[in-house]
């Protein structure tokens, strides 16, 4: 594996972790390094283990051995809230609640409940003017100032992702974990997201999930490769591409 660095921090880091699912081990002792600023893909064929890394990263997960590591912090035992108000924060789906309502009173809660109140903090006028505020300026972070007042569940699909990546960023994170930001979204309705998400602030860190190899080349800073559960390679999107066992394992002729 390769272990050339581009000098910045970790800000992200597991240590032998473990997981197994019965008798089939879907995490095999993961080293695994994400650093400050990364743009980081993480690849493999279905079934690699690929949603269950990020799951034990965000604390869904509970691993049976090994660490991880935040900014050198063991945070193993942190719930996936207390791991949140570190700045380690997962994309989730919208849920129902949010479908009936606009994207900027979504972003909006979401902001209040960052700051540690939730719905009560938002009736106060003041603060909820000024959630509203950096609510309407997440939305035009990602592209989405034309539809902050329109019904979330009847926005087109890309926009819903979009939205799921402001919520996110409503609680201020340092690193952000993305499993497949962009699936069934239009091919080009995806690339917009990927531009979203490379534009965003150069001290956020990123980890996501992708299939699409092209947006993965296109997007990438830092590729690491799973294959069953253990990590096969992680380098530069050159290094990967030109790594014998990750073109035979997986890549095979997609990307030549
Ligand atoms: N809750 C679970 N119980 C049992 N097996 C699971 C569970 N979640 C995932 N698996 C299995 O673990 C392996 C890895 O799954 P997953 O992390 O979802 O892979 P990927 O995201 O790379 O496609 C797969 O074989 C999957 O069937
Ligand atoms: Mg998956």
């Amino acid at each position: 594996m390769s272990t050339l660095n581009n000098g910045s921090p970790v800000v992200l880091e597991t240590r032998k972790l473990c997981l197994s699912f019965g008798a089939l081990k879907v995490t095999r002792e993961v080293d695994f390094q994400l650093r400050s600023g990364e743009r980081h893909a993480l690849i493999g064929s279905n079934g690699a283990g690929k949603s269950t890394l990020v799951n034990l990263l965000a604390g869904v997960l509970q691993p049976h051995s090994g660490d991880i590591l935040l900014h050198g912090e063991r945070i193993n035992k942190l719930a996936p809230f207390q791991r949140v108000r570190r700045g380690l924060v997962r994309t989730f789906q919208i849920s129902a609640l949010f479908g009936e309502m606009t994207p900027l009173d979504a972003v909006a809660l979401a902001v209040c409940q960052a700051k540690g109140a939730g719905l009560s903090f938002l009736r106060a006028s003041a603060v909820h003017a000024e959630a509203i505020d950096e609510a309407a300026e997440l939305l035009c972070t990602v592209g989405l100032v034309d539809h902050i007042h329109d019904e979330t569940r009847f926005m087109a699909y890309g926009h819903q992702r979009l939205l799921e990546i402001a919520l996110a960023l409503a609680c201020r994170p340092k690193v952000l974990l993305l499993d497949e930001p962009a699936a069934g979204v239009p091919l080009a309705e995806s690339r917009r997201l990927f531009q979203t998400l490379a534009e965003l602030p150069s001290d956020l860190s990123i980890l996501l999930i992708e299939h699409d190899m092209k947006l993965v080349f296109q997007f990438a800073t830092r590729i690491s490769v799973l294959a069953e559960g253990a990590l096969l390679a992680q380098g530069t999107p050159e290094q990967i591409a030109q790594d014998e066992r990750v073109r035979q394992s997986y890549l095979g002729h997609k990307h030549e």
